[in-house]
This record gives structure tokens, sequence and C-alpha cells, in this order.
């Protein structure tokens, strides 16, 4: 058996951290935070420690403000409560010898006044609501389904305390013992809906030129960059994602630009959620969806994670032709928790169940069960 050959299990750096393996963990929004509060609590613990062994974890989106919360039941780091249940879990996974990053979200348009601070509109960079439906508490604490409104647009003199909240939120990510964050600059939420063009129509600094669309992004990478330090901070894209009504004019263009940018920043990784493989949450052409990946990956000079339907194979083809250098799974790792060791030994995987994804308790959550032996 040839199975350290592997390149999935050779050493990586990724900025500041020395990772034994390429596996790592992607986000996962689970919806179990201890309730009132929205804090992580000991059951949150208990399911990232069986996932210590992941190259990193990248934890659930995380809202930086109350005014950032998009979906029921999702973790907060912004009160002191969140913050002292986020060192529970992150204790946890070093405990067991891991590393962790805590990803920031700010979901703007993606959210509803029931989420919202004394339940006013929610803000985005323009006053476009998505369509569909957000996933909220009642009045009457039960959780439902409700049209999506139109948002508030944010003021230019409002940026400067969104990139103030990503600053702090950080920060007391730094207290909570995490080895660094993802910005989350994906999936349709605040900083997607500033670089895409469907969602941008702002006439300011934030809007218009490639440039403005993407200069929230970047004073936020910047901000709190300076929050960690060098190479413990990494950043989320997910070009051609159509999830929540995304779309740009020029995706290929887009993310030239931002992958040059990203040269000027000693970030741990840039993390694609490749557009050829996303499934049908993206309508871009997979051969744009490749072109665009190898054009990044010429482009920029730092690491680069990709995450979107890998399984062993394609991760280690990935790997070994050079276009990624570490590899984000997600519902995989999320039903097994120790995947790393499946993948190495070519193990079966426990499949994962949908109907347990978001809310409850242990069921679907810690109870998948490890490789025999
Ligand atoms: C239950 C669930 C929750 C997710 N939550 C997040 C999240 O909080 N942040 C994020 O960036 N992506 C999130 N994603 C997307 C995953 O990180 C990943 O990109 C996607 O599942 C594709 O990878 P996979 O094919 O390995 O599952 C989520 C996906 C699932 C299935």
């Amino acid at each position: 058996m040839m199975m350290t050959s592997s390149p999935l299990f050779q050493p990586v750096r990724l900025g500041a951290l020395e990772l034994p393996h390429r596996v790592l963990m992607a986000p996962l929004t689970r919806s179990r935070s201890a309730q009132p509060g929205n804090a992580p609590h000991a059951l949150n613990a208990e399911y990232y420690a069986q996932r210590a062994g992941a190259g990193l974890i990248i934890s659930e989106a995380t809202q930086i403000s109350p005014e950032g919360q998009g979906y029921a039941w999702t973790p907060g780091i912004h009160s002191a409560e969140q913050i002292e249940g986020w060192r529970g879990v992150t204790r946890a996974v070093h405990a067991k010898g891991g590393r962790i990053f805590l990803q920031l979200w700010h979901v703007g348009r993606v959210s509803h006044p029931l989420l919202q601070p004394h339940r006013g509109l929610p803000v985005a960079p323009s006053a476009i609501a998505p369509s569909g439906t957000a996933f909220v508490v009642d009045e009457t604490g039960a959780p439902a389904f409700v049209p999506f409104v139109t948002p508030r647009a944010l003021e230019t003199h409002e940026i400067p305390r969104i990139v103030a909240d990503f600053a702090q939120a950080a920060a007391h990510a730094r207290a909570a013992g995490f080895d660094g964050v993802e910005i989350h600059s994906a999936n349709g939420y605040l900083l997607d809906q500033f670089l895409n063009s469907s969602a941008n129509h702002r006439t300011d600094a934030y809007g218009g030129s490639i440039e403005n669309r993407a200069r929230l992004t970047f004073e936020v990478l910047q901000a709190v960059s300076r929050v960690f330090g060098p190479g413990r901070v990494g950043v989320r894209f997910s070009p051609f994602g159509r999830f929540m009504d995304m779309g740009d004019s020029n995706p290929l263009a887009l993310y030239a630009h931002i992958a040059e940018r990203l040269n000027d920043l000693d970030l741990a990784y840039a993390h694609v959620v490749d557009p050829a493989i996303i499934g049908n949450e993206t309508a871009g052409p997979i051969a744009l969806g490749a072109a665009l990946l190898q054009q990044f990956r010429a482009t920029y000079r730092g690491k680069m994670v990709l995450a979107g339907g890998f399984d062993r194979a394609k991760a280690e083809e990935a790997i070994g032709s050079g276009l990624a250098d570490a590899i984000a799974f997600g519902r995989s790792f999320l039903a097994n928790p120790d995947l790393p060791e499946r993948l190495r030994a070519n193990a079966p995987l426990n499949a994962p169940n949908k109907a347990t994804f978001y809310g409850g308790g242990a069921e679907g959550y810690t109870d998948y069960p490890a490789m025999a032996g």
C-alpha cells in the first residue's frame, strides 16, 4: 500500500499554521447555539472536538453583530457569553491537538426584522430584496419561514461601522482562543452582495466599478489582519454562485482583480467554492468555472483552499495538479467525525442526513459514528 504518498496527506503551511495534512473541515452552519443568547455550549464543543483531526477546522458562520444574523439559532461572537462559549470550543479542539478558525459573518439582506435589533430592516448595499424566505424565530419563539423584506441600503458613513464590527469580532475570536478567522465573502451574504453587480447598485465609492465593489471586502480583510497579525486570516469566495440571487456581470474580471489585490495581504489562505462543482447553486458554465480557478491560481501567490463536491480522488487530483493546496470537505465532514482517517484508509463513509442539518440537539450532530476499532 502506498497510502502515505497521497498528496492529501502531505503537511502544508497555511500562513502561520503548520497543518499535518490537507483535509480541512468546511464551514457548516448547524443552528444549535444555546437559547436565548446564541452562545456556543458544551454540545457544540463536543461536535468540534470530535472533528479535531481536521488539518484545520473552519467553524460555522458566526455573526459579528446582532445585525449580522440571518437565521434562527446561529452563534454570534459579539457578547461576553458567546466569547466564553467559544472558549469552551477552542479549548476542546486544542486539547485534542486540532486547529480552528472562526468564520466571521454578516448576512446583509439575507435576514428579517424578526432577527434584527429593534425589529429594524436588514442592511444591504442596495435596497433590493432577495427572493425566497428567511428562517427566523417568530414572536412566540417558534421557528418559521417568512418572505424576505426589502433591505435598507447602508449609508456611506455607516460602512466604517461594519468594518469596525468585523475587527471587533476578530478581537473577540482571538480572546476566545481561535487560531485565526475566515472572512465570509461568499454565498450571497453582505460582502458577496457588495461584490456582485446584481445586488450592488451603489453610486458611491463602494459601488459601480469592480474596484469599488471589492472595496468593502478588502477594508474588512485589512482591519481583521491588523487584529490577528500575519498569516491568521483567510477569506472565502463563491464565484458564479447563484445562491441568494447572486450574479455578476463579469465574474472573470471581478476575480482577476480580487486575486491580484489579495497579494498585497499576508493571509493564511484564499478559499474558493469551486464554481464548476457547487451543483445547482451556480449557473456558471463549467468551462468558465475552471478558467476562473486557473486564473485565480495563476494570479494569487498565497495558499489556496478549494471546496465543493470533493471526494478523495477529486481532492488528490486538485492538489496533485497544483490547482489547490488543501481541500475543505463539507457534508462528508459533517457525517464523518474522523473523515481524514477514513480518507487515508479509503474506508466507507457515513451518509449525511439532511433532516438534521439545521437545529435540534445531538441527533445528526454528535452521534455520527467513527470507524469501528
Ligand atoms: C449544512 C450546511 C451548512 C453550511 N454552512 C456554511 C457556512 O456556515 N458557511 C459557508 O461558507 N458555507 C457553508 N456551507 C457550504 C459548505 O461549506 C460547502 O462549501 C458545501 O457544502 C460544498 O462542499 P461539500 O460538497 O463538501 O459539502 C454549508 C453547507 C451545508 C451543507
